[in-house]
């Protein structure tokens, strides 16, 4: 019987992919990679004076996802997302935009694509302090030549977009920081994105705007479908945000999974550090837990079903009126397996859990 996938974005197309990319700070960085056939040590690379900051990094990034970059302060984050923009040049390797290597696009070509394709948000907000909210956003539009009615129309759209209609003539010292991030993502979605890349939007809010941005975010993306590139060092923004995390340290990718991956089968104490003290019931999912059932028998669990991408934490509700298992669908009408009372006790209690070997 094979369990059902969770609903993950991560089966489209690949929009973005690494292949084997570096990115060395410090003096003749090709030169050194070559010396040392493009598979130098992290030793090695110390030893001769250079930074790794990027190190043999090869992802795919799904068309339609949400892909969390993650890591400790200094493991090479902010690096990796613009050698992806290619706002740095990479040492080596390929950066595939729609299956197009950028390192070999000329600068025209470039500079089109990122101006065009790719949205960018920081986390210092990054705004024009003499411009106001409507031309803030309508900046980059402005820089593509684009005629002023035309880019104030979809400045104002965007605007509303994140809630600020009405605030088009304050200037950036007179919002709060929240609202400053908000004209911030309304500037990089103004020239409607293919990939949208944020890098630690929301760290420099307070925890209850954050928690309110990380829901805004959630709200645009279901309207928007962009593929992101979200950085943070917060496993829970990640686990919130994402369809699937990459952690990182000293430059190389570490592990790369669901939030539900990371946390029942970490990579390493690096990974594990991170995941410890995630609540289990909000990562882990019906599919892993469940027992599989035969769709045709007669033994087939009644009542309203849930998908297998429902995480435990929702089902503990509808066990409070319900104590009969729940049957689980594979996001079809299908019925594959059932998910009992005990079983999801069992996660909160902090049982261990293995990920379903068919999922
Ligand atoms: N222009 C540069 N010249 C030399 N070293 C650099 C440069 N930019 C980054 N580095 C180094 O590369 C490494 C990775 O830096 P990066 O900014 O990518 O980390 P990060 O994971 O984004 O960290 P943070 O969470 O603090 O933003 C660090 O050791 C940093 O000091
Ligand atoms: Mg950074």
């Amino acid at each position: 019987m094979t369990a059902p996938k969770a609903e993950k974005s991560t089966e489209g197309a690949v929009k973005l992919a690494c292949r084997n990319v570096w990115k060395l700070f410090g003096i003749h960085p090709k030169q050194f990679l070559a010396e040392h056939g493009y598979q130098p040590t992290y030793e090695e690379i110390c030893g001769a004076g250079l930074i790794g900051a990027t190190r043999d990094v090869s992802l795919d990034i799904y068309e339609g996802e949400i892909f969390v970059i993650m890591g400790l302060s200094g493991s090479g984050k902010s690096t990796l997302v613009r050698n992806m923009s290619r706002l740095i040049e990479p040492t080596a390797g390929e950066i595939l935009f729609d299956g197009m290597d950028l390192l070999k696009a000329d600068e025209k070509t470039l500079i089109r694509i990122r101006r065009k394709k790719m949205g960018m948000v920081f986390q210092n907000f990054g705004l024009l302090p003499h411009r106001n909210v409507l031309d803030n956003v309508a900046f980059p539009l402005e820089v593509q030549g684009v005629a002023r009615f035309v880019r104030e129309e979809e400045a104002e759209l965007m605007i509303e977009l994140v809630g600020l209609k009405g605030r088009e003539n304050y200037f950036p010292r007179e919002l709060s920081g929240g609202e400053q991030q908000r004209v911030g993502i309304a500037r990089s979605l103004a020239v409607e994105p293919e990939v949208w890349f944020l890098d630690e939007p929301f760290s420099a809010l307070d925890p209850l705007i954050r928690a309110e941005m990380q829901d805004e975010f959630l709200r645009l993306q279901k309207v928007l479908h962009k593929t992101i590139v979200f950085i943070t060092h917060d496993f829970d923004e990640a686990i919130r945000l994402a369809d699937r995390i990459a952690i990182m340290k000293d430059g190389e990718i570490i592990q790369v999974g669901t939030p539900e991956e990371l946390v029942l089968q970490p990579a390493d104490s690096y990974v594990s550090e991170f995941t410890q003290k995630v609540p289990r019931a909000k990562v882990v999912s019906a599919a892993t837990l469940m027992t599989p059932v035969d769709g045709s028998s007669k033994g087939v669990p009644s009542g309203k079903p849930v998908t297998g991408d429902t995480k435990i934490e929702a089902l503990l509700c509808r066990f409070l009126d319900q104590r009969t298992p729940i049957p689980v669908t594979d996001g079809t009408d299908r019925i594959v397996g059932e998910i009992t009372m005990q079983d999801a006790l069992r996660v909160l209690l902090g049982e261990e859990v293995s990920l379903n070997e068919c999922q």
